[in-house]
């Protein structure tokens, strides 16, 4: 018998030793669980590509939101689906539209629910980008003043967070500025900081109905193959007041969470967008996967990497798994 001062495997051998000594473990706090809010009454309109999504009116959002903290879910990120898009995304800034209505009932009904607000145009604009576009070319500042009107309606229906993920340089110091003028310095800012142009935003473009008409998001969203640029668009974000960021999407995107974790001293979040949902609901439908098994090792991964909380789909359906352990 060969002499072995180190067998690893003493710590792996059951069960308890294992979960006493694990290095990473997920709580339904880290989760925040995106919501697409749609004009209407009693409509739960199913997202074909992504299954066990669906677009909910403001009125449907009760049952759902009350499944999600009873699974021990704190936080939702809003998406709205307007009543109607123009050139310039004004339904994204209108008090009487499914986002800011679905945040003023969220916070008379739940004031334990933490809000978070998607700020963006992509889904608000005829044309489907996320600013002002003029000559086919999607305009930086005209865009800024927009976004904070959007991001002040959201303050002012009770919005807790937002999150601006549209891309724009300045944009944290613009909507900044705007809420501690209003009178909202209590809201933070998450921002979409390190926001790739990325294939697996493919789903949510259906869910939210905000696929470009022309062209791509490239001009704004990052390059997949660079991660400085990364940590520069983390660190401007921070300068101009960010009270978190956002790396996203988060699998393919693991070292960017990993090296922006070790840079900065805020709260992290990881995107787990669509595409990675889909993946592995179409996997599983077709039984090449277990479910739960990989949704729980992706989601593990992403915060392993660092990822303080994690944006996921997945929300509900992982704290039950997790509360039945
Ligand atoms: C809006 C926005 C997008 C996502 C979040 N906010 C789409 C995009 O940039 O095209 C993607 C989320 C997902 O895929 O789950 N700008």
């Amino acid at each position: 018998m060969p002499y072995l001062l180190n067998r690893h495997r003493r710590l792996r051998m059951n069960s308890s030793m294992r979960k006493m000594v694990r290095e990473t473990s997920l709580k339904p706090q880290d989760f925040i669980y995106p919501l697409f809010v749609t004009a209407g009454e009693q409509v739960k309109q199913p997202i074909e590509s992504m299954s066990g999504v669906y677009q909910l009116s403001v009125d449907n959002l009760k049952g759902e939101v009350e499944t999600a903290l009873s699974a021990g879910i704190r936080a939702v990120l809003l998406f709205g689906i307007p009543s109607y898009k123009d050139e310039i995304g004004s339904s994204a800034y209108h008090s009487g539209e499914p986002v800011q209505q679905a945040v003023t009932l969220l916070k008379e009904k739940y004031p334990e629910l933490l809000v978070i607000t998607d700020v963006c145009l992509c889904e608000y604009t005829s044309h489907g980008h996320c600013g002002v576009v003029e000559d086919g070319t999607v305009l930086n500042d005209p865009t800024l003043e927009l976004l904070s009107r959007v991001a002040l309606s959201h303050a002012e229906a009770g919005a807790d967070v937002v999150a601006p993920s549209d891309m724009m340089d300045g944009r944290v110091k613009a909507i900044r500025e705007a809420l501690d003028r209003e009178g909202f310095s209590r809201v933070a800012i998450l921002s979409y900081s390190a926001k790739y142009a990325s294939a697996f935003y493919g789903p949510f473009r259906e869910a939210a109905g905000s696929a470009p008409e022309f062209g791509d998001r490239r001009s704004y969203q990052m390059d997949p193959p660079n991660v400085r640029e990364a940590l520069k668009e983390v660190s401007a974000d921070l300068d101009e007041g960010a009270d978190m960021i956002m790396v996203k999407p988060a699998l393919s995107y693991l070292d960017v969470i990993s090296r922006v974790k070790a840079e900065t001293r805020v709260p992290l979040v990881a995107y787990h967008v669509s595409g990675e949902y889909s993946m592995i609901k179409a996997a599983a439908k077709m039984g090449w996967l277990e479910e739960k098994a990989a949704v729980l090792e992706v989601l593990t991964s992403i915060k392993r990497a660092g990822a303080d909380c994690i944006i996921t789909y997945n929300a509900v359906q992982a704290a039950q798994w997790m509360q039945a352990e």
